[in-house]
């Protein structure tokens, strides 16, 4: 059995007084509301990491996560963020290859390598996104777009670091469109993820290998999707900006 994954993309959302009632509303919900073990992660703006992390304290279900590296550790590149400082500041969980990323910051797949293997070797695990724009989607190409972003991103490591990669689903389309994929879309795809993964490393290391659908989630379509046999939970985004939506979905978990 995969461990369910809930995670909020916050994105550049909220101010800081925002940001905490946010989490600690959420976290109060979750608490008192929320049954079973799906792990809760809040990917906030670089800034909010600390004070959000000091918040939950201990709690032992609801982690922080990045939404963003660079891919150098260290050095003159103003205004970047490396992986040993999210590392420093007990980060577990880095978003690289969000859509966002690739359309508006041009990152592709040889740079997202980079990035992810900066990240694995301090330990972080990267919440590595994939998915396919409606053109492609339209022209029937997803599956072998997606099948690229994987490879060109992931197939250099082991399968030992493989498994320290959680993988997201995101079809740019249902992206902030409202337009969810149907269950069966997101399950086809992520089959067709989970298989290529098996042609690589061996059908045993595919399965340990959790994958999130992300896109349009909200609190009336996530206990269809998130109960697809190859739907390990989700990235939100929208949705996981108000607490009572967000708790709804992870429920859905
Ligand atoms: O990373 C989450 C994401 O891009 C989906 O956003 O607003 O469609 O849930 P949203």
């Amino acid at each position: 059995m995969r461990q369910k994954i809930v995670a909020g993309n916050w994105k550049m959302n909220k101010t800081l007084e925002e940001a905490n009632i946010l989490a600690s509303e959420v976290t109060g919900m979750v608490a008192d509301e929320v049954k079973g073990d799906a792990k809760v992660i809040f990917c906030v703006p670089f800034p909010y990491l600390l004070p959000i992390k000091n918040q939950l304290g201990n709690n032992t279900r609801i982690f922080v996560g990045a939404q963003n590296c660079s891919e150098h550790e260290s050095g003159a590149y103003t205004g970047e963020v490396s992986a040993p400082m999210l590392k420093s500041m007990g980060i577990p969980y880095v978003i690289l290859g969000h859509s966002e990323r690739r359309q508006y910051f041009g990152e592709d797949g040889k740079l997202l390598a980079k990035k992810v293997d900066v990240a694995l070797k301090h330990g972080l695990s990267p919440i590595f996104c994939c998915g396919e724009p409606l053109e492609v989607r339209e022209a029937n190409t997803h599956e072998a777009l997606v099948k690229k972003q994987v490879e060109e991103s992931l197939f250099h490591l082991d399968a030992d670091a493989l498994k320290k990669v959680v993988v997201a689903y995101e079809p740019v389309w249902a992206i902030g469109t409202g337009k969810t994929a149907s269950a069966q879309q997101a399950q086809d795809m992520h089959a067709v993820i989970r298989t290529h993964l098996a042609s690589k490393y061996g059908q045993a290391v595919a399965d340990t290998i959790i994958i999130l659908y992300g896109g349009s989630v909200n609190a009336a379509n996530a206990k269809e999707l998130f109960s697809c046999p190859d739907v390990d939970g989700g990235l939100v985004g929208g949705a996981s900006l108000k607490s009572r939506d967000f708790t709804e979905v992870i429920k859905g978990a």
